[in-house]
């Protein structure tokens, strides 16, 4: 987790110069899509994270093809004919693989220790390699589930602050509390000192949990509220509708982070929140999410303040993966 920080430090801080310029604005003030900016960069990261690489001139392909391959989900039509969106999300795919496989055999070759890398040289029990499908299946869910979510909850999260100043200037002054020179990075020992913040970005995740609904198969007969499920049947939880029961959560569309204080998270069950699942399942980068996510906020709220207009609402499309359907309009003030 620390070498994996060193460069988010740098990738972020640069990403956030870059949001400053993205969109129109003058003196010192920027307004912005925020949504297809913040996409770029978690994939961006992602890549530099997990493959060692920019993806530089491929970037927008690839990107493309991880946005159709997502939409795919929700299709309603489930065969790929021409011009459906799973059709799109089916060459979305190709896309995908073709790019992993031409990159497998230079990986076998190499002594590279990113991720994909050390996919490419791991064996299993028997002494074998991973077939080039396996590396490619693996590495393409992994930037999926790497970088949507983060781009999702980082969005949820920096709209809420822009609705709610007093809790940007909590966050701002636990993060001056820790001392750390100007566009210094933030180090990992640092990480747990962000209380606030982290409670502020659970707390963003209950209103609108990356992952909306999670699939599962009945593994044996249950009844549940008198009705009977016999094994094998398909069923769902709601991240969606528990983070919102008004009997676990009291004044559900009210943005508290102190929902997330010691006391209170220990004073309800277990899965009264979910965003990452449960069980043997449960999401592998949860702790990857808080230190990406920490270290985006830290890098940006020390230098800019965030704002959205008094009035602003975005309509939000939650399926498969919230996200404001307009881009997220934001203003973006340099205070350093
Ligand atoms: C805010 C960010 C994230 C959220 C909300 C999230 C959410 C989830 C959820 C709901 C699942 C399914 C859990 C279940 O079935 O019980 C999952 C699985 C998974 N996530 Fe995440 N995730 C996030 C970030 C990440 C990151 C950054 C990575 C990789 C670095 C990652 C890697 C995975 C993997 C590999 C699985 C599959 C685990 C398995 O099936 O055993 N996730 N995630």
């Amino acid at each position: 987790m620390k070498a994996y920080l060193g460069a988010l430090n740098n990738g972020i801080s640069r990403g956030i110069a870059e949001l400053h310029l993205t969109g129109s604005g003058q003196g010192g003030t920027t307004d912005l899509q925020f949504y297809p900016a913040i996409k770029q960069l978690t994939l961006d990261l992602a890549a530099t994270s997990f493959l060692g690489i920019e993806f530089g001139a491929q970037a927008n392909a690839v990107n493309r093809a991880f946005v159709d391959m997502v939409a795919a989900i929700i299709g309603v039509v489930r065969t790929p004919i021409p011009g459906t969106q799973m059709w799109k999300g089916v060459k979305g795919r190709e896309v995908i693989i073709a790019f992993f496989c031409q990159e497998i055999p230079r990986r076998r070759a190499g002594q590279a220790s990113d991720l994909l890398s050390e996919l490419c040289r791991a064996t299993k029990e028997d002494g074998s390699l991973l077939t080039d499908q396996e590396i490619a299946d693996h590495m393409s869910f992994l930037m999926m589930a790497a970088h949507d979510t983060l781009t999702s909850s980082l969005t949820s999260l920096v709209y809420l602050l822009g609705k709610h100043p007093e809790w940007q200037d909590k966050l701002r002054a636990e993060m001056h509390g820790l001392r750390l020179p100007p566009g210094a990075p933030l180090p990992y020992e640092r990480l747990g000192e962000l209380a606030l913040l982290e409670m502020a970005f659970k707390e963003s995740m209950r209103i609108n949990p990356p992952v909306p609904g999670i699939p599962r198969a009945a593994v044996r007969d249950f009844q549940f509220k008198g009705h009977h499920i016999p094994a094998g049947t398909r069923v769902a939880i709601s991240t969606m509708f528990t983070h919102r029961m008004p009997e676990i959560w009291p004044e559900p569309e009210k943005f508290d982070p102190l929902r997330f204080a010691d006391e209170a998270v220990r004073s309800r069950h277990k899965y009264a929140w979910v965003p990452y699942g449960g069980g043997a399942h449960m999401c592998l980068g949860l702790h990857f999410a808080y230190m990406q996510a920490k270290t985006f906020f830290y890098h940006l709220l020390t230098t800019t303040r965030v704002s959205v207009e008094p009035a602003y609402s975005p309509r939000w499309q939650m399926w498969p993966i919230p996200k404001p359907r307009d881009g997220l309009l934001l203003r973006l003030e340099r205070i350093n």
